[in-house]
């Protein structure tokens, strides 16, 4: 089983140019589907989440290549409009064909994405609002069959009660096959629905709104395929940002908006790091043990990002001072902690709130990856630790990092992946 050693203990210096975001190029791949033709985006990360989109793809019919970091996909021929049950299992967010699909077809079948490894991970909001857009769902033993009542599909005003990301643009992508105007209320303000509203545009959707509570699209316009740049990676620039406070050094990261960091950058800043912004980088200076910060509470766009908890975490724990978490997004993001504790980290957990006490200097250890960003504060964990520390189950961070390996090592950590 391939794991990564790490030698902890080495500074992090050097610039970085961040690769395409995950959360944002699952969706706008589904979006080619809506547009018959060849579409072609670029800074599209190579990320075995994108391969599996990829092979989505291919199964309905579509052609998709990769050239370095621009994918072409080719809707002309889809012909199928079924996600085998293997693929959705192996990525929850695969559930975005849905409202593709049924925007192009009318019809999707696929299973039902269950739990994982963040715990229950209902599509309820998904369904109730692709119903409300005239869809006819059935749900019978884990699969779901979807298609447009007889009246056809219709926009309309759809309220959710949660800010979901992949509702709101499930909902997106669904709009664009509904005649008249779909408004969504209570929607996603993430910067990945801005992207995929700049893509979504491209192709030749009227929408607007993206970025704010309430999204406007007209649906049932005739859409042509386009070519696109796919927004930078915010976690994955927190993540060598973060990286760079545990190990200490000076670190930039570039291709990234620092204003879609801003929560993370003020809980860095806070714990001593000093940070320097351009229009498109972030450059990070890190001297000394991190200290105490404010409370971090995960909480939707603007607030401070679910997906960076476990990272900042893991360069807290070895810092010095109290600091406490509190996971307001998933019910089950701490599976990371029973890790950490094994590389000397003082973390109490009590429902939503995790007590994280600074031990100074973690040590190495033999730790495993529990899903993609406790795998990334593992590594961030070791980057600062004393010791060598051997990080496994690696398929969960190539769901969301390229070259993490590499990239470290060019910023001079001292990391290498065993077979
Ligand atoms: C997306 C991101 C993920 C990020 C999360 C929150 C992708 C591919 N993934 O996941 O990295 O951590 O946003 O920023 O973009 N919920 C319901 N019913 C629903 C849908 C969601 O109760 O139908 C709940 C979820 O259980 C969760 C909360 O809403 O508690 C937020 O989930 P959501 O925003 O939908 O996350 P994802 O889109 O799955």
């Amino acid at each position: 089983m391939s794991c990564y050693e790490i030698k902890g203990g080495r500074p992090l210096f050097g610039a970085l140019a961040i690769h395409g975001a995950k959360n944002s190029v699952l969706p706008i791949l589904a979006a080619c589907l809506l547009a018959p033709g060849q579409s072609v985006l670029h800074n599209c990360p190579d990320l075995s989440d994108v391969s599996a989109t990829l092979d989505i793809l291919r199964l309905l019919g579509c052609q998709a290549e990769r050239e370095g970091d621009t994918v072409t996909i080719d809707t002309s021929t889809l012909d199928r409009w079924n996600v085998p049950e293997r693929l959705m299992r192996e990525m929850r967010s695969s559930v975005i064909f849905l409202g593709a699909l049924l925007a192009r077809l009318g019809t999707a079948e696929l299973s039902y994405p269950g739990g994982c490894e963040l715990g229950s991970r209902p599509i309820d909001l998904h369904l109730s609002a692709l119903r409300s857009l005239g869809a006819e769902i059935l749900e019978d033993q884990g699969a779901l069959c979807c298609r447009s009542c007889r009246q056809g599909l219709r926009g309309r005003e759809i309220c959710l009660s949660i800010p979901s990301v992949g509702a709101t643009e499930n909902i997106m992508l669904a709009a664009c096959g509904c005649p008249g105007v779909t408004t969504i209320v209570g929607a996603a303000q993430e910067p990945e629905i801005l992207d995929l509203q700049g893509f979504l545009q491209a192709i030749g959707v009227r929408v607007s709104g993206a970025g704010t509570a309430s999204i406007s699209i007209e649906g049932g316009l005739p859409l042509h395929p386009a070519e696109y740049r796919v927004m930078g990676d915010r976690i994955a620039a927190a993540t060598y940002l973060c990286g760079a406070a545990a190990a200490t050094g000076e670190v930039e990261v570039s291709g990234i908006a620092p204003d879609t960091l801003a929560a993370v950058l003020s809980c860095l800043e806070e714990a001593g790091c000093e940070i320097h912004t351009g229009p498109d980088r972030i450059a990070l200076t890190s001297g000394g043990p991190l200290h105490s910060i404010r409370p971090v509470r995960t909480a939707p766009y603007p607030g401070f990002p679910t997906d960076a908890q476990a990272i900042l975490m893991a360069a807290l724990a070895g810092g010095e001072g109290s600091t406490l978490f509190v996971e307001n997004i998933f019910d089950s993001r701490y599976r990371h902690v029973d890790e950490l504790r094994r590389m000397g980290a003082d973390i109490q957990l009590a429902g939503r709130a995790a007590m994280v006490s600074g031990v100074r200097r973690l040590h190495g250890a033999a730790v495993r990856s529990t899903d993609l960003r406790g795998g990334a504060a593992l590594v961030i964990a070791a980057l600062g630790a004393e010791g060598t520390t051997r990080v496994s189950e690696l398929r969960h961070i190539r769901r969301g990092y390229q070259a993490l390996d590499k990239n470290l090592r060019l910023l001079g950590a001292e990391i290498r992946e065993l077979p």
